[in-house]
């Protein structure tokens, strides 16, 4: 049996919650072991809870889940940096696997969370932290592993693209459809990350740090959001043949990395102009693979959720992995290591 903790029952939390449930037997049969979803931690416990079946997991204490030897898989799920940053350090010194969507925290702090993961013999996978459903991470870390990555350019964020498409749409202010974005649960708890560029900022500092092997840190990379553009901007752009994206890029130029985000001027009918809405778009370059594409769903309840899940499925893979290993070494100790060092 393998038992995991859910922090956060938000939008990305019950959309992993749903689909766990409706494809548990499917799930169970690919990883030939049953899945317990033991405790979701959130912070209202008075709050009501839409489909959730069972409200007897729900808890408000995440010492509950972390002195719960059982748990071996704690999904991180709940956003922000503090909070999250600690429960996540605390999961992983208990040795238990973490899955992330939080792409702030990956891209602020993701040497410190690896070497911590890596010393106490454990994992943290962070699919859903970049481009919702599209499983980049995926097809960088292991499809190009073998490859030499040259240039991403990208539109990483559904929040900011949907109001642009919707602002080139109809002549209405910027202001009027965040409102839109937050009930559809695309915007980020504090809409500024997305408005300022902050969101794909860190989305595109994780893209470089897997795609180029480096460590470069969110506050390095120049950063502009879309605030301050208009449907006037875009209508009249488009009458020039071109359409306003916020573009994110990294460009290996003679061995030195360029990373921007910024709004941009994209020619119709190149691949990024056609993304529209809350999709994202993504092109990487490459030495042999030349050039791939992806687009999908960037933001959503249950596209992101998927790519939860597909971590969920690697991590769980692994504990299987493991637990064959121990049986046949039980001497085998799994070490852990001191938080205090980070
Ligand atoms: P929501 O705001 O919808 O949900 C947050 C959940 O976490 C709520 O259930 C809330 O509890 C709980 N929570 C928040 N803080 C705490 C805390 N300190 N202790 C316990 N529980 C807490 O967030 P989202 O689901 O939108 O986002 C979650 C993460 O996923 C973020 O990192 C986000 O960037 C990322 N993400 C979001 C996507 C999206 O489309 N929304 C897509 C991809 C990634 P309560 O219900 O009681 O308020
Ligand atoms: N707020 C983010 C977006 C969520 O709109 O893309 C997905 O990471």
């Amino acid at each position: 049996m393998i038992n995991i903790a859910l922090l956060g029952y938000g939008t990305v939390g019950s959309g992993f919650y749903e689909i766990l449930k409706n494809n548990k037997n499917k799930l169970e049969n690919i990883v030939k072991e049953k899945i317990n979803l033991k405790h979701i931690l959130i912070q209202d416990l008075t709050k009501k809870r839409e489909n959730l079946a069972d409200k007897s997991i729900l808890t408000d204490d995440f010492n509950k889940i972390l002195m719960d030897p059982e748990v071996d898989i704690v999904v991180e799920l709940i956003g922000g940096e503090q909070a999250a940053y600690q429960y996540i350090k605390e999961s992983l010194v208990k040795n238990k696997i973490v899955i992330t969507a939080n792409k702030l925290l990956i891209a602020k702090h993701y040497n410190q969370l690896m070497t911590l993961a890596e010393h106490n013999d454990t994992h943290i996978y962070f699919e859903a932290s970049v481009a919702g459903g599209i499983p980049i991470i995926k097809a960088i870390r292991d499809h190009l592993a073998g490859d030499n990555i040259q240039e991403i350019d990208a539109i990483l964020n559904g929040t900011t693209n949907y109001i642009l498409s919707i602002m080139e749409e109809k002549t209405i202010s910027m202001k009027e459809t965040i409102q839109e974005a937050q009930e559809l649960g695309y915007a980020e708890q504090d809409p500024e990350e997305d408005l300022g560029g902050y969101d794909v900022l860190y989305k595109i500092c994780i893209l470089a740090n897997l795609a180029f092997d480096i460590s470069v840190n969110p506050e390095d990379i120049p950063c502009k959001g879309i605030k301050g553009i208009t449907s006037y901007d875009l209508i009249y752009a488009s009458e020039l043949g071109y359409k306003i994206k916020l573009i994110a890029s990294i460009k290996n130029i003679n061995n030195k990395i360029n990373i921007g985000v910024r709004p941009n001027l994209v020619e119709k009918g190149e691949y990024l102009a056609s993304i529209d809405g809350v999709f994202n778009g993504i092109e990487v370059f490459s030495q042999y693979s030349q050039k791939l594409s992806f687009d999908g769903m960037g933001a959503g309840k249950y596209p992101s959720a998927n790519a939860v899940i597909s971590d969920l499925i690697e991590a769980a893979k692994t504990i299987k992995e493991n637990k064959t290993k121990l049986e046949l070494n039980p001497l085998e100790k799994t070490p852990t290591f001191d938080l205090h060092a980070y």
